[in-house]
């Protein structure tokens, strides 16, 4: 039967007999590459299970036909080396069969370095490349092990939902949507398809605190869209957020122990698996195809201070732009835009605050100016240093070094006349769309407000569902939405989210 080479390459590495030493097996792969000599020919095979390849040693005429990239089937006998050989063993080939020749001419891939520039223009084949296959296992790992970490939370167990990717409302109110419209002939016929407009989701929320009304702590990890114009190595079109909503929830220390839990566990987790391990050992340069600029000791920093470190400090806005501001005029720090408190943060503070004021910890930053927020945060208030008060509402970002905001999260404002206020305040308030007045003039007609604390000429629209979950039993809540593919770049050390999806879609580019 045939084996996967994890399975040969580790029961190599264990102590102990091997049991397949000496035995006929079979591997089934892709040829990483071949070299040629006078007696011998050698051959590297993948098949995707694990970075390391399996050597093969095969008499020329066997590899004749092979050449980097070809498919192969390859069976023989698993012989230990002479000692001073890097590998342990070699598959001793007796029968050799091309299922998949290669044109060694045209393949694009080679056993040689690559710029990722280069390998992003041809993702579909990039996949091969050992350090992006090794990507593609370590978010399997990381999808596997989200579940228990959610499953054993000390908030609970976590109900996983699957909220719609199709929405009627911009979440986020940024502007940033996809309308989705069918494809069709007539424009006519397009924009009744749904009755009204409708997107791709910007985010899950909205939907996650009808499912936790209900079930009280939930999870989700969807594909979000984003029609943002920001060409960063932080910033995709289509991207997976981790988004996790409890229901009862009335502080924000709560919340943060959520979110702090659960990326501690899953690093720990991941820590604990030998794909993990791979990740922190992977080479980080040359042929591997690794975009990656992170060195494998400050990676090891990484994981242990999310996994060992002291719990994370949290600051508030209103102390981050102090700090900021004192930086600036006692510590020289120079940024292109200063720091103020009506305009909130740059990336590049964001940046001074969690790599220079709190050494590449995590830091928690809470408590944002109301103004510059969403409509669904709940309020609070802050002490200015001149002793005013100032309008902020009960939200954070959680900022890791390079990535900066991996996630942000919020309680959420649970009480219905305020979060109409806040609606209008968003101008999500849609003008009520009047009955026709015939004869006698609209002034005249007296019209019954379509909703609880409306005027009798707004209209909830699209979001009346939406204030419903406030109209009939609404308990205080909050949840949080995790960048996860920033998360998943910054546990393995690569610094562009392009090179971490393996089907990157961002400004300009969604070709494969
Ligand atoms: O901060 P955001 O916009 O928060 C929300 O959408 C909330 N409704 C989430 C919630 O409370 N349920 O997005 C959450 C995270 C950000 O912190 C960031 O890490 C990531 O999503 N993110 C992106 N990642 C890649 N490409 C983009 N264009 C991103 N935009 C946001
Ligand atoms: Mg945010």
């Amino acid at each position: 039967s045939v084996l996967r080479c994890a399975q040969i390459l580790q029961a190599s590495k264990a102590d102990g007999p091997n049991r397949f030493e000496d035995q006929e097996i079979k591997v089934n792969g892709l040829v990483r590459s071949v070299r040629k000599q006078k007696r011998f020919a050698f051959a590297e095979i993948s098949d995707g299970s694990t970075v390391e390849p399996l050597q093969a040693i095969l008499k020329p005429a066997q590899a004749a036909d092979l050449t980097t990239g070809a498919a192969v089937e390859v069976s023989g006998l698993w012989k230990a080396c002479p000692p001073g050989k890097e590998q342990s063993h070699e598959l001793h080939a007796t029968a050799v069969n091309v299922v998949g020749a290669t044109d060694p001419e045209t393949f694009p891939i080679q056993k040689k370095y690559h710029s990722p520039d280069f390998l992003r223009q041809i993702p579909h084949l990039r996949i091969r490349t050992p350090f992006n296959s090794l990507m593609s296992r370590f978010r399997s790992e990381c999808l596997f092990q989200l579940g228990n970490v959610f499953h054993s939370h000390p908030h609970g167990a976590f109900t996983q939902v699957q909220p719609p990717i199709i929405t009627s409302s911009d979440c986020e109110g940024a502007g940033e949507t996809f309308t989705l419209v069918p494809r069709g002939p007539a424009a006519s016929e397009t924009d009744h398809f749904f009755r009204t407009p409708k997107y791709l989701t910007v985010s899950s929320q909205l939907h996650l605190e009808a499912f936790a009304a209900e079930l009280g702590n939930v999870w989700t990890l969807t594909p979000v869209f984003r029609a943002e114009k920001s060409d960063t190595p932080r910033h995709l079109s289509e991207f997976y957020m981790l988004e996790a909503e409890v229901n009862f929830m009335d502080d924000m220390e709560s919340l943060m122990e959520v979110v702090e839990h659960m990326l501690r566990d899953l690093t720990r987790r991941l820590y604990n698996t030998t794909v993990g391990q791979e990740i922190l050992s992977a080479k980080r340069t040359g042929e591997s195809g690794n975009e990656g600029t992170t060195e494998s000791s400050s990676l090891w920093q990484r994981w242990t201070e999310l996994m060992d470190g002291p719990t994370w400090d949290r600051i508030t806005y209103t102390e981050a732009i102090a700090m900021l501001q004192q930086a600036v005029t006692e510590g020289g720090a120079q940024f292109e835009h200063p720091p103020t408190w009506a305009e909130g943060l740059q990336l590049e503070h964001e940046k001074y605050i969690v790599e220079h004021l709190f050494k590449g910890r995590p830091v928690f930053v809470t408590d944002y100016p109301k103004a510059i927020k969403p409509f669904y945060m709940a309020p609070t208030t802050v002490a200015s240093e001149a002793g005013n008060s100032l309008e902020t509402v009960a939200c954070f970002d959680l900022l890791l070094p390079e990535v900066s905001e991996v996630a942000g999260g919020s309680l959420r404002e649970h009480r219905l006349p305020d979060l109409i206020q806040n609606m209008r305040d968003h101008g999500l308030i849609k003008p009520r769309a009047l009955p026709e007045s015939g004869d006698s003039t609209s002034d005249s007609v007296s019209l019954e407000p379509l909703y609880p604390h409306l005027t009798p000429t707004e209209d909830l629209s699209h979001l009346q569902w939406y204030a419903d979950l406030r109209r009939w039993g609404s308990a205080p809540h909050g949840g949080f939405g995790l960048g996860f593919d920033r998360f998943l770049g910054y546990l393995a050390g690569v610094s562009s989210v392009r090179d971490v999806v393996s089907f990157p879609r961002y400004f300009g580019r969604a070709d494969c």
